[in-house]
């Protein structure tokens, strides 16, 4: 009796609660937010709601999780009550990804449908803090997500460093695209970057009876585009049950950015209300205007007043002087290219270090934005003796402002004071791969990005060599001198110690010029440079991006000190894969990796004759071409030259330890020597 009457309002209570319950999500069947304040979300790891309302899911820390979930579960599946079934919903929200530098970010984030707000266990990185490499892809797991991901991963069979993915109970999208939103105005597809820091809106709609699912996204600037993203059948009967959360899950993994959501709407069985832009929170000022207010406006004040007081009568002499240049007649044809002094010192403001790219040994490289075009652009300031071969040295700037391709930094023109030569290039936004490449404890390049960079300077290498009307010899082929744009691609850069010649004519010069390390062995010999030195020169950077670091380590041991010879013993041993980068943790392919490294020995070949010709690399490459076996004959392959006949004016000798560390060069400067 007791018994009874005990379940019976057990019973009661049961059914008391899930009455409220169901009651209470019917009520809550859609909600919208614009900015959080006040928002009961279940925040979780490092998510947290700025004062201004901004969600902020993860900072740039690396390998960060960070969850926003709505507190209370949607019925979607249920079959308790008939009317109130229903798996359709429509959700949209606005976003940011603010990487920490302008190219380098990521994870990601997903929209998440989940029955559960306990992810114990989820990893970060490409698992988004919902799965990990045992649930991934357990049909138990009961979750729809839309992935927001900047990072491709192999293993998930990732697409693009900027895409989309639809995913059910797995982080191998069942389909995916890289992010464009359609414009009705211009009828075509436009590309954005998640990356970018900008704010854009998401918009996730399905429909039961269609079942179809839609993905679209767009600027935040923008009304919805009337063609999605992604359209994809989907049934999700069996992946959503009775009562399920929503929310979103993010995370930051080797590379890190500021994941932002700045307003969502949700509706769980019809169309979600669309969002007011103008009501979203603003995103943190960015890093470059982090001054405090009243300093913006004080300093320049009493700079200008100071500034006023000091010298308006000197000014007019001084500015001509600042801005006085070196021009003569010859110069007129050039004309379309030459820069005046006056922008590029408007560009740069005044050359200050803040705008400072780098310093090499050929001078500094600053960051400037055109004042009559606002086009972002390099500048490099070279000390050039304006008496000695000027016209010749604007004739070869000129010409190599005409080379055009799409793995070259472009040069856009020059300018020329007392003493002082500035050259004007594209602004490769991702910088040079060497920081990439040897200045990080984690890998930021993968290997398909290494990949497509070696396939990409190798085109710029053939147009050079064969395609251009004249022969152009870079000299100066190395990692440093290699730059990633947007898109991450390689262009080859740092035209200032490259040659051209007529097809068919000689090359002559007796300057060696290049960077220890890379310079072929025949060239210190005969100080004569061809396409086969920089083949060379191509090389070793080959070994470079398979191995992740510089030809010669000094402070490696003896038989892992010079990078050729390391690799050319582990082929000997029949373990050439020894050497591929530790930090790619083993995810590349394997046929590539070993391509790449034996290639880079064929190019290391110490008689020119021997190595390929930059056209059959890029054959080899694009899988056009088997690579023939290699030679193992270990004195033909090397820095070295096989016999030092003829020495010349200029010996390298960097075999030994102790010569090496003797030379008061740094193995990353470019050099330039003449004999007498
Ligand atoms: C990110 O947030 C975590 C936790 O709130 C904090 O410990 C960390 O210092 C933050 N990192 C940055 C770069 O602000
Ligand atoms: C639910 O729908 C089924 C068939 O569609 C019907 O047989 C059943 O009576 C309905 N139940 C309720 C509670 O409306
Ligand atoms: C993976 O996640 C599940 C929960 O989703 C957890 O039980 C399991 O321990 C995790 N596995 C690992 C290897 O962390
Ligand atoms: C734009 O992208 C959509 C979806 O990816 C595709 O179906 C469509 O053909 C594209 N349209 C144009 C004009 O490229
Ligand atoms: C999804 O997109 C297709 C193609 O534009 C459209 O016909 C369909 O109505 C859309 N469905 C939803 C649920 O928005
Ligand atoms: C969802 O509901 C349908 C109809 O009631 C049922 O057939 C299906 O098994 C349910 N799905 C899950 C995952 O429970
Ligand atoms: C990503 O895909 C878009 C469109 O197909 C393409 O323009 C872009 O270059 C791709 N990015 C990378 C890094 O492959």
């Amino acid at each position: 009796m007791m018994i009874a009457s005990f379940k019976s309002l057990h019973f009661l209570l049961g059914l008391f609660l899930s009455l409220n319950f169901l009651a209470l999500a019917q009520e809550q069947n859609h909600f919208i937010y614009h900015g959080f304040t006040g928002a009961n979300l279940h925040l979780s790891e490092n998510a947290k709601i700025h004062p201004n309302g901004l969600l902020e899911l993860t900072n740039t820390s690396k390998r960060q999780i960070g969850r926003a979930f709505f507190p209370f579960p949607f019925q979607f599946n249920t079959s308790l009550f008939n009317n109130s079934r229903s798996l359709s919903f429509s959700t949209q929200f606005a976003f940011a990804m603010v990487p920490e530098q302008p190219i380098l970010g990521g994870h990601g984030m997903a929209f998440t449908i989940s029955p559960t707000m306990d992810f114990t266990g989820a990893l970060a990185a490409q698992y988004f803090g919902i799965l990990n490499s045992t649930s991934n892809g357990l049909s138990s797991n009961h979750l729809l997500a839309v992935e927001l991901d900047a990072v491709p991963s192999q293993d998930l069979k990732d697409i693009n460093d900027s895409h989309v993915g639809i995913d059910v109970n797995s982080l191998i999208s069942i389909e995916s695209a890289p992010v464009t939103y359609f414009s009705d105005e211009e009828k075509e597809n436009k590309s954005l970057t998640l990356i970018s820091g900008h704010e854009m809106h998401v918009w996730i709609d399905y429909d039961e009876v269609e079942k179809l699912l839609n993905v679209t996204v767009a600027p935040v600037t923008r009304t919805k585009p009337t063609l999605p993203l992604l359209s994809t059948t989907i049934d999700l009967s069996s992946v959503m049950l009775d009562s399920m959360y929503v929310g979103f899950s993010s995370s930051t993994g080797a590379v890190a950015s500021s994941h932002y959501i700045l307003g969502w709407s949700f509706n769980r069985g019809g169309q979600a209300q669309s969002l007011d832009v103008s009501k979203l929170p603003s995103l943190p000022p960015q890093r470059k205007s982090r001054k405090k207010p009243y300093l913006r406006i004080l300093v320049p004040a009493i700079t200008a007043i100071i500034l006023l007081v000091a010298i308006s009568g000197a000014a007019y002499i001084i500015r001509r002087k600042k801005y006085e240049e070196l021009r003569e007649d010859w110069e007129q044809e050039y004309g379309p290219q030459r820069f005046s002094y006056k922008d590029l010192y408007k560009a740069t403001t005044g050359f200050t270090d803040r705008k400072l790219l780098g310093s090499g040994g050929f001078g500094k490289v600053y960051r400037g934005v055109l004042p009559s075009s606002n086009m972002q652009v390099a500048i490099k300031k070279v000390s050039h003796d304006s008496k000695q071969g000027t016209k010749q040295f604007v004739a070869e700037i000129a010409s190599m402002g005409r080379l055009r391709h799409r793995n070259l930094v472009q040069l856009l023109g020059y300018c020329r004071r007392k003493g002082e030569l500035l050259l004007v290039y594209d602004y490769m936004p991702n910088g040079s791969l060497d920081k990439l490449l040897f200045h990080n404890d984690t890998p930021s390049l993968n290997w398909v990005q290494r990949y497509k960079v070696l396939r990409g300077v190798a085109s710029a290498l053939l147009y050079l060599h064969e395609e251009w009307e004249q022969v152009v010899l870079h000299r100066d082929v190395k990692a440093s001198n290699i730059l990633l744009d947007d898109d991450f691609n390689g262009r080859l850069g740092d035209f200032g110690l490259a040659k051209f010649y007529d097809r068919g004519a000689n090359p002559q010069t007796t300057c060696v010029v290049g960077t220890v390390g890379y310079i072929a062995p025949e060239v210190t010999r005969t100080g004569r440079a061809t396409t086969s030195s920089d083949v060379f020169a191509f090389g070793t950077f080959m070994l470079e991006m398979a191995c992740g670091r510089k030809p010669l380590e000094p402070e490696q041991s003896a038989e892992k000190m010079i990078l050729v010879d390391w690799v050319l013993d582990s082929l000997k041993i029949g373990d050439i894969l020894r050497t591929g980068d530790p930090r790619l943790e083993g995810n590349y392919v394997v046929e590539e990796m070993e391509l790449v490294l034996k290639l880079g020995l064929l190019c290391s070949f110490s008689t020119p004759q021997a190595r390929p010709s930059m056209r059959q690399i890029a054959q080899y490459l694009d899988g056009n071409a088997t690579l023939p076996e290699m030679p193992l004959d270990g004195a033909s392959i090397g820095l070295m030259p096989a016999s030092l006949e003829e020495p010349g004016d200029f010996t390298l000798s960097f075999h030994r330890s102790n010569d090496y560390s003797a030379h008061s060069f740094s193995s990353t400067d470019s050099i330039l020597s003449c004999g007498r």
